[in-house]
């Protein structure tokens, strides 16, 4: 099933620990489904028993019970199960009973704090200043509203002042907070409850726009708290849940979650290769010199601090300016929601923060809330329509994803016609039907995700939906292996099957041909004239022109790049564009740094291969499989025949050094990046592990190396310092090296 489902709706997820869920909460539980139904919006009050003679009191209760939960489902499991606007309700309606009755105000209250509690597997620290959540406004009038009730508490403030805000996207990710001292980076927390946060500085070094050391000549401020927010870009979403689903491995519901899970690695080499950002919006905590009095630093308004941010080396939000008055607010809350999906990362609205900084601080902060900032949101994209067939599509790996085909309607300007529904175990928690009335929601470009059926408007001689059992596409059986979600049709020559290997074959993840994009692929696979990646190679500039819209420049590239691809395709390449599963790019360069060519990965034992880091039975079976198939081994025949035969590329080793051929990891922090030392190694013959297991030769640790010390210590594994690693690395082949 979909992991991190962002909405699960009717019935609830089954498998869930039920101590997760406060007692107070099993009568709610149910409710909250029929939200969906028409002309009742989701998360409007809902009507509850009332046994208690004072309503405010009992609805307060069961609404910070309902909270405290979702909180808890949002920040700690990153599993959240109802909208942001579903929970903004709930908690506008606690805010309102407490300003009505201040005395069923409890210490617990969710509105109270900001987030949700902190995990107990990684180190947990104070913030020296607390990390507040933000109001949401949803309208021009709650904006106006929210502006003019700062400038009544601040009457003795100017108009101009008042007026002018700065503006910038929300960012849809996690909050953080980072620390430099004297110009050097030192810690990093997630905002955590707001008051105590994670430590995460290992894993957010590792994090490429961060930067480690203040650019700039100085000097710097002795302490300086730099805010933020953590995102996983788009594109690099996409890319990992990709590499995900072809590993059978759990996929992310969407960015700001696999953002979450990114960044809570205790194994922070996971949190490097998943390209996460940083992004900075604000400061906390600053001390100009060492022994002096902490403040806000010299900057008197925003626009000033978030200037220095940038000459500091920082990236900031794209697009933040200055706004003065609702007009500017607007137009700018406009143009952010228009350029929403040309963004490459998500955001959910607009925040404005009172440029003066003195006004700021003046203003302060509500028990959960700043006065001088507010966040508008951008309205939810979603919409109503009928779920008309559930068709299923067959992946490169074989793998059957339910496809759900939707009478098109316009969902925050739109035409939505198909959403994914997953796998089955999605279709069957939520009970989704064909020729059922259902809600789907867009977020950002991600494709469009069916949020649940409306059951009070399903027909009554429906049916449950059957996952078929069979290949849509070459009708053999389907099979599902233990332990994952997806359906796949084995069948090797499944037409699909075929198509989409191909796509893959030539696609960015496989050789990268320019020019040979899915769409000739497929055009070429219909009229007949390409059975299997080999035939493109056979393809010729004359013929190409036949086809419609097949000019003479595209056609010529079109043959160039293939041939190009054939003469000089690394073998790591090669490797990865035959789609031999489990074989993503990362295992495609750890074959082609080991074995000569494709004869020498055939002769690999299981043995063989298992002796190589990051290659496991899985792993070592699957590569075993793809040779043993008669028509993967007529396909490489082919290749062959036509001189697409890479070899190992000779390192370019300046010399023989002791660390040539060595199985090597790195974990820790080091005193420069670890992709340095990765390349160091590298350059010096040496094998680069991406986690830890038994078959390394060395372990080189820097500082808090965590469990790979105690489990190389136990496996009998030699462990280095850095400065033994860089002795090693001019030492020649044979010297001692201890
Ligand atoms: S400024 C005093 N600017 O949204 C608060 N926050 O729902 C100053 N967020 O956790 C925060 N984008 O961390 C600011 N451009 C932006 C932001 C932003 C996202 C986060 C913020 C907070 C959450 C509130």
């Amino acid at each position: 099933m979909k992991q991190h489902s962002l909405f699960s709706v009717p019935p609830r997820e089954t498998g869930r620990p039920s101590e997760a869920v406060p007692p107070s909460l099993s009568m709610t539980a149910e409710p909250l489904p029929q939200s969906l139904a028409p002309g009742q919006p989701d998360g409007e009050p809902h009507v509850y028993p009332d046994k208690d003679t004072d309503q405010d009191a009992a609805r307060a209760a069961v609404l910070r019970a309902e909270l405290n939960h979702h909180n808890y489902l949002y920040h700690t499991l990153d599993a959240p199960e109802i909208t942001d606007e579903a929970y903004d309700r709930l908690f506008r309606e606690l805010v309102e009973i407490e300003a009505r009755r201040p005395e069923l105000q409890t210490p617990d209250s969710p509105t109270r704090r900001t987030g949700g509690e902190v995990l107990p597997d990684l180190e947990t620290r104070a913030h020296s200043l607390r990390m507040y959540g933000l109001d949401n406004v949803f309208s021009p009038e709650e904006w106006q509203a929210f502006a003019l009730r700062a400038k009544r508490q601040l009457p003795e403030a100017s108009e101009e002042i008042m007026n002018e805000w700065w503006a910038d996207p929300k960012l849809d990710g996690l909050a953080c907070e980072l620390t430099y001292e004297n110009g050097v980076f030192v810690q990093a927390l997630t905002r955590g409850d707001g008051e105590t946060g994670e430590v995460v500085t290992a894993a957010m070094r590792t994090v490429r726009n961060l930067p480690l050391r203040l650019r700039g000549n100085g000097p710097f401020p002795a302490r300086l708290e730099v805010r933020g927010e953590v995102l996983m870009f788009r594109r690099q979403f996409e890319e990992l849940n990709q590499r995900q689903e072809e590993a059978g491995q759990k996929t992310f519901a969407n960015p700001r979650n696999a953002a979450a899970g990114s960044l809570r690695q205790l194994d922070t080499s996971i949190t490097a290769a998943r390209g996460l950002r940083f992004l900075a919006y604000s400061a906390g905590q600053i001390l100009m010199e060492e022994g002096g009095e902490a403040g806000r630093g010299p900057w008197e308004k925003h626009a000033d601090l978030i200037a220095a941010f940038r000459e500091y080396g920082f990236e900031t939000p794209t697009g933040g300016r200055l706004c003065c008055g609702l007009r500017e607010a607007q137009t700018y809350y406009n143009e952010m929601e228009a350029k929403r999906d040309a963004l490459p990362f998500e955001i959910d609205g607009v925040v404005y923060k009172l440029n003066d900084r003195d006004a700021e601080e003046a203003l302060g902060y509500t028990a959960r809330a700043p006065r001088f900032a507010v966040a508008w949101k951008f309205a939810a994209r979603r919409a109503k329509t009928t779920l008309e067939r559930i068709t299923i599509q067959v992946g490169r790996t074989g793998v059957l994803t339910p496809v759900a085909e939707l009478k098109p309607v316009s969902v925050g300007g739109v035409m939505v016609s198909r959403a994914t529904l997953h796998n089955e175990d999605e279709i069957r928690h939520m009970d989704i039907r064909e020729g059922d009335t259902v809600i789907i929601q867009r977020a950002g470009d991600v494709i469009p995700d069916v949020v649940g059926p409306v059951l009070e408007e399903r027909k009554p001689d429906s049916v449950p939906y059957e996952f078929p059992r069979r290949c849509p596409e070459c009708g053999s059986e389907a099979s599902r292996l233990e332990g994952e979600a997806a359906w796949r049709c084995l069948n090797m020559s499944c037409p699909a099957v075929l198509l989409r290997s191909m796509v893959h074959f030539v696609s960015k993840a496989g050789l990268d041909v320019q020019g040979v994009g899915a769409r000739w692929v497929e055009e070429l696979v219909k009229a007949g004239r390409v059975r299997n990646a080999a035939d493109l190679f056979t393809l010729e500039v004359k013929e190409l022109l036949g086809f419609e819209r097949m000019g003479e420049v595209l056609a010529e590239k079109f043959v160039t790049s293939l041939d190009e691809a054939r003469r000089a395709a690394p073998l790591e390449r090669f490797i990865a564009a035959l789609g031999i599963r489990l074989v993503g790019e990362q295992t495609a360069k750890t074959l082609a740094a080991d074995f000569e060519d494709m004869d020498a990965l055939e002769q690999a034992t299981q043995e063989d291969l298992m002796r190589l880091p990051d290659i496991g039975p899985e792993v070592a079976a699957s590569i075993r499989a793809f040779f043993a198939t008669d028509s993967n081994r007529t396909l490489l025949e082919r290749f062959r025949a036509m001189g697409l035969w890479p070899r190992r590329k000779e390192r370019p080793m300046r010399k023989e050094t002791a660390l040539s051929g060595k199985r090597i990891l790195f974990t820790g922090t080091l005193s420069r990046s670890r992709e340095e030392f990765q390349n160091m190694a590298e350059a010096a013959g040496a094998l680069v592990a991406a986690s830890f297991s038994k078959k390394l030769d060395y372990l080189v640790v820097g500082e808090n190396p965590g469990s790979k010390l105690t489990k190389a210590e136990e496996a009998g594994i030699a462990v280095l310092d850095e400065a033994a690693f860089t002795a090693l690395l001019d030492q020649k082949e044979g010297e001692s090296a201890r």
